[in-house]
């Protein structure tokens, strides 16, 4: 593993491209608009200021044991006090559509209720900053920072919160659905899924399967009644977020197919086909069987509500899986510094034309694509990442070639604008185009950031 680490992001690996920053010379549609993503509790920090409640990820990082070195939120970036600047920053890169998330309990404190105006005022100071600055807003919804008091209510394994999710969108589209063009739902169901109720190394740590698909069910419905509660206030456009995960046979055998194709149903048509198709695949319903608590919670008209037409699909990338017969998955890539990601950009390629071709000509969006590098601020003041310019300039170049493949992609996001809270990895792995030294938390563009800013200048990689 150590040497393959190292392929990912040591320049002195046999694998690594001595000129990463060489140009492949494929030009993108005009129109075509490069960014950067980040998200509240992983930037904001300010975690008791203007009225904000707790969040499950400040219990969850404030209990012993699960993150790593104890890291909180409670400061992250800082962001909640320094965002002009880092406004400046995106300007100074030349961004031209920044995607952040509005933290669900700034706006209301324990889930319910009347918004916390000094909580909307942050984001409409940040939204209005963007818009200065000719940068587009991409603003979603949920990026798993629950409030705590609907955790303490049962969480998403109740419906009712996907209630309150709805009545939550109502208000911030009142505030911002007419400045913020462009609106995603909820970051990543999956992943809520998979480690907060599977796994249970994310919030609310929970270790249970027969509880997590209710979950999927709930966050797909909350998905729906917030698209609807855009419709009614607002011409902005709205989709959903979703990790997807392109799953090979590790082998021509029958037995890997059909565990590659099942594996694929948990990971992604689960997801896809509910929103798109109005109806859950029916391999992965019969795989849980009639009496899970996710069939037994399907009520009449749920599919109806989270297949309410959306106006794009946020696609985010960052690695295949490899499936064997029975479903184990395999590694067959150089991994990087999260021990779940191989390095594979023409996965890339294949999810975004498989979505093309089994959904039709819907508008995609790439919100969410990166690197891990174990970046050092060097004694001459720099941050040398050669690793995250081969990474991303790959991937930039499988969207080019899905682009020329027929895909209607609009624009790019890179995981991360800047070093932030890496949820139970906490603040050791770094993600950023922009150097976060945090005991100063001044702001260093790493030499990723440079190479992105003349990327974006030609509209060129
Ligand atoms: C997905 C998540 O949306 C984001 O919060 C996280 O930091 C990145 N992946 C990297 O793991």
């Amino acid at each position: 593993a150590a040497s393959m680490l190292a392929a990912a992001c040591d320049p002195d690996s046999p694998d690594a491209d001595p000129d990463p920053e060489r140009r492949l010379g494929l030009r993108f549609p005009d129109g075509f608009r490069w960014g950067a993503a980040t998200s509240a509790y992983q930037i904001e920090g300010a975690a008791k200021e203007d009225g904000r409640g707790a969040s499950i990820w400040d219990t969850f990082s404030h209990t012993p044991g699960r993150t790593r070195n104890g890291d909180t939120g409670d400061v992250a970036a800082d962001h909640y006090h320094r965002w002009a600047s880092d406004l400046d920053l995106m300007k100074d890169l030349g961004l031209q559509t920044y995607r952040f998330s509005i933290s669900w309990p700034r706006v209301q404190a324990d889930g319910t209720g009347k918004a916390n105006q000094r909580g909307l005022d942050f984001y409409r100071r940040l939204v209005d900053g963007l818009l200065e600055r000719g940068i587009e807003p991409m603003a979603t919804l949920f990026h798993w920072d629950l409030p705590q008091a609907l955790q303490d209510a049962g969480g998403w394994e109740n419906r009712d919160v996907a209630y309150r999710f709805g009545d939550y969108a109502a208000e911030v589209f009142e505030a911002l659905g007419a400045t913020v063009p462009v609106w995603l739902t909820i970051n990543e169901p999956k992943t809520v899924v998979q480690n907060g109720y599977l796994g249970g190394h994310h919030a609310p740590g929970l270790r249970d399967a027969s509880a997590a698909y209710l979950v999927a069910h709930h966050l797909q419905l909350a998905h729906g009644l917030a698209v609807r509660a855009l419709r009614a206030s607002s011409t902005a456009r709205i989709g959903p977020a979703f990790n997807l995960h392109p799953c090979y046979p590790v082998d021509d055998t029958p037995e890997a197919a059909a565990a590659t194709h099942l594996y694929d149903g948990y990971e992604n048509r689960l997801y896809l086909d509910s929103v798109l198709r109005g109806a859950y695949p029916q391999d992965v319903l019969d795989d849980l069987g009639p009496e899970s608590r996710m069939v037994r919670g399907i009520r009449d008209g749920d599919l109806a509500v989270i297949s309410s037409p959306v106006d794009l699909v946020a696609v985010q990338y960052y690695t295949p899986y490899y499936v064997a017969p029975g479903g184990r998955t395999e590694m067959r890539w150089p991994t990087s510094e999260a021990f779940w990601q191989q390095i594979f950009p023409d996965g890339l390629f294949d999810m975004l034309t498989r979505i093309t071709r089994d959904y039709g000509p819907i508008p995609l969006t790439i919100t969410e694509n990166g690197l891990p590098c174990p970046d050092e601020l060097g004694a001459d003041g720099t941050v040398d990442d050669p690793g995250r310019v081969e990474f991303l300039r790959d991937h930039f170049a499988a969207a080019h070639r899905a682009i020329g493949a027929g895909v209607p992609l609009e624009s790019y996001h890179v995981w991360s604008l800047m070093d932030n809270f890496e949820w139970a990895e906490g603040y050791e792995q770094r993600w950023g185009l922009v150097y976060v030294d945090y005991p100063t938390q001044r702001r260093i563009p790493k030499r990723s950031a440079r190479w992105y800013q003349g990327v974006i200048r030609d509209n060129t990689v």
